[in-house]
């Protein structure tokens, strides 16, 4: 049986670091779902179906990797699914927390499921989703940090002045 693996995230909106994590576990997994969380606790700036065009975009050309959303719990996803492994990326410690606390409650929920997390590579630590919409809004220059696809409707908000 071919080993899937679920990479969830809010992707609001997908970064490098987050492609750095993509291009590294499809290494390893033979099958990636990359899947967009309905997440009911954080307002998005980007629509699900934004972001899930803003990855379907960036990567096209991968054919083992997946795009798909989900709402509700993620193990209930990852049941649907029949997948037993979990992608998170680790920056700095202070991602830690908060990744200890979903493994394990989501460990408890779902005992088969391991979480696997995988550290950013080193270029990329300094990145996340908040800090380049907020670069972005004020016109700061994040073309380096994100996909083409985002750099795109992160301008076109820019200059449609309706940016958050
Ligand atoms: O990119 P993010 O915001 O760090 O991703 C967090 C995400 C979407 C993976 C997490 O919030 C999640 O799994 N949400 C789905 C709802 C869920 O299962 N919550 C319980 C986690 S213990």
């Amino acid at each position: 049986m071919e080993k899937m693996a679920i990479y969830p995230g809010s992707f609001d909106p997908f970064t490098s670091g987050h492609l750095d994590i993509v291009q590294r576990a499809v290494k390893i997994f033979p099958r990636l779902v990359v899947a967009v969380a309905v997440n009911v606790r954080k307002l998005p700036t980007f629509t699900v179906e934004e972001r899930v065009a803003m990855l379907e975009e960036t990567l096209s050309g991968m054919d083992r990797v997946e795009i798909d959303s989900f709402s509700g719990l993620l193990v209930d996803y990852a049941r649907h699914k029949g997948a037993h492994v979990i992608v998170r990326g680790l920056r700095a410690l202070s991602d830690f927390e908060n990744e200890f606390q979903m493994a394990h409650m989501n460990r408890r929920l779902h005992p088969e499921l391991e979480t696997i997390f995988m550290m950013t590579s080193q270029e990329h630590f300094y990145v996340s989703s908040q800090t380049v919409k907020e670069v972005a809004f004020f016109n700061g220059d994040v073309s380096g940090v994100v996909p083409p696809a985002v750099l795109k409707r992160l301008n076109s908000r820019r200059q449609g002045g309706d940016g958050q």
